[in-house]
């Protein structure tokens, strides 16, 4: 304050003589008052930038206490609005609104005023009103539902937490972690040795095992480019995940040099057509490096058989990826472990623990076989702001080089957590338990009119239709199928509006809109199968 008042004082002077000069006019005059004010405004606003600026630095623009507060009511209300609520049969499965309609609702545009805490608590009551409950007990619509309270108590820690997977220094705890969980998975294919890494979700997943397959067979890809190569042919079969074409597009590799290989009527790879397939490519001119088969797809729940796979690859040496992100929780349960049978003979497997094993979004891991750092030749670049060579511990534990990410969630330790308070023994009764959901739901649909079995399930896909009555006995009419399509997507509609379950359909091939039913869930019971099927019988029946 001292130095500003000295400083509008001496400003003053010089200027304050020349205001009595006669050949000033009035205009003069206002103008020199107003560059008058407009230094003293200055002045002042300097002072005042000054002040807050000091402010600033010396008290935090943070609340701790009332975050705090805000934490325990929101937790109270995840706890009972999400959790309890959530996992309660009796309670919406949704609260179904048309987007116009909820877009009102949520007043979902940011504004340049804050808002105070009983507002922002009212919101997240119906941002968990309004969102589907994945936890719930008839919720059967993706490969993921149900909730684990101790995989949701690693989750909740990880973004606490607010850490990078990349070094050590940052991630201490969870870069050992990691390699532990890792370790077990790839213990569970059968391989002694390894690699992996934790990967946001099974269609990156995928993406890696095609671009180390591509680095393997040609390293020097990575430095010149698709151009230094021949044209890559990869294989797959029909009923395989979409994330292999997109795979295909995003590492250039382009989409019409996919093989597209035949399935049998249980939706399995057929390996004679396969090979037929690697021998026309290479009579094509391109060079045949990755088979994909997959366990566990995506619609039908089929096996691809992976030992005759694996005979194929090794006559061609082409290189075999394994896609286990729905189907690889199989191989905890010593009972349907052998739906997997030569999975070891794999190079590499995508495994997602947050589809059947309920670890919550996202966890999927991809494993290698090989030991000797072909992920980290493959996707390093030695960044030194963050793989400092001269750093004070063992660097082998920066691992954060070996992924195309760079920043890296923590994907390990809900799965850890998890697993250290079932067991692999809780989690094999887990894998066994949703077998015998899916199987219990088959029989049941053998006994009931108007229920049909797509295919006589081998997992956990239970893919059916629907028949209403008015349409038994007729299925030689030629429009049937026709009318057959329309009954599924009439039924989701139903039950979405009434908020009492989810379930997905799809058509496939030349079969018409089917529903897919899947349980993961181990708070489901068999009421809730019993509703399942009822309410199916209930939407559907008049139409
Ligand atoms: C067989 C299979 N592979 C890969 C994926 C992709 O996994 P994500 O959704 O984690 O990308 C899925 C997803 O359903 C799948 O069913």
């Amino acid at each position: 304050m001292q130095e500003s008042q000295s400083l509008s004082q001496k400003k003053n002077f010089p200027l304050g003589k020349r205001t009595r000069e006669p050949m000033w006019n009035g205009f003069a005059l206002a103008r020199y008052h107003e560059y008058i004010s407009c230094c003293l405004n200055l002045v002042l606003l300097k002072e005042l930038l000054l002040t807050m600026a000091e402010d600033d630095l010396s008290h935090p623009d943070l609340d701790k206490e009332a975050g705090e507060e805000f934490l325990q009511e929101v937790f109270q209300i995840m706890l009972e609005e999400g959790i309890r609520k959530g996992m309660d049969a009796s309670e919406k499965v949704c609260d179904w609104k048309e987007p116009d309609d909820l877009q009102q609702i949520l007043d979902l545009e940011l504004k340049n005023g804050g808002e105070p805490r009983e507002r922002l608590l009212e919101r997240c009551r119906d941002v968990i009103r309004y969102s589907v409950k994945t936890c719930h007990p008839r919720f059967f619509n993706q490969l993921f539902s149900g909730l684990d309270p101790h995989a949701l108590a690693g989750r909740l820690i990880t973004e606490m937490l607010n850490t990078s997977q990349y070094t050590y220094e940052i991630a201490p705890v969870f870069v050992l972690m990691e390699e532990v969980v890792l370790r077990k998975l790839r213990e569970l294919i059968g391989w002694e040795k390894g690699d992996g890494i934790f990967c946001p979700g099974g269609s990156i997943s995928n993406m890696y095992a095609m671009n180390v397959a591509r680095y393997h067979c040609f390293p020097d890809c990575k430095q010149k480019g698709n151009w230094s190569i021949p044209k890559l042919a990869v294989f797959t079969s029909r009923e395989c995940h979409y994330s292999i074409q997109k795979g295909v597009a995003f590492l250039g590799i382009g989409t019409d040099n996919i093989y597209l290989v035949d399935v049998d009527e249980k939706g399995k790879m057929i390996p004679a057509h396969l090979e037929k397939q690697i021998i026309q490519a290479k009579s094509e001119g391109a060079f045949p490096f990755f088979v994909n088969a997959t366990c566990g797809t995506t619609v039908l729940g089929a096996f691809d058989p992976l030992a005759e796979i694996a005979d194929v690859c090794e006559r061609h040496r082409i290189w075999l990826h394994v896609d286990a992100a729905w189907g690889g929780s199989a191989l905890l349960s010593q009972r349907h472990r052998h739906l997997l049978d030569g999975i070891k003979r794999a190079d590499s497997v995508a495994w997602n623990p947050h589809k059947m094993l309920m670890t919550g979004l996202q966890c999927s891991a991809f494993l290698l076989r090989d030991s000797s750092g072909l992920l980290q030749r493959c996707h390093c670049a030695k960044a030194t702001y963050l793989f400092q060579t001269d750093k004070f511990y063992d660097t082998a534990y920066d691992r954060g080089d070996q992924t195309i990410q760079c920043g890296r969630k923590v994907d390990c330790f809900k799965l850890w957590l998890m697993w250290k308070a079932n067991g692999t023994t809780g989690l094999e009764r887990r894998v066994d338990r949703a077998f015998a959901f899916t199987r219990y739901l088959a029989d049941e649909i053998k006994k009931r009119d108007g229920f049909q079995l797509v295919v006589e399930p081998e997992f956990i896909n239970l893919c059916f239709w629907y028949v209403p009555p008015s349409l038994r006995g007729q299925e030689g009419c030629a429009d049937y199928n026709l009318r057959l399509g329309k009954v599924a997507p009439v039924i989701k509609e139903r039950m979405m509006k009434k908020g009492s379950m989810m379930v997905g359909y799809q058509p496939l091939g030349d079969r018409v809109n089917f529903f897919r039913q899947i349980v993961t869930n181990p708070a489901v019971t068999k009421k809730d199968l019993d509703f399942f099927l009822d309410e199916i019988e209930r939407l559907g029946r008049d139409l």
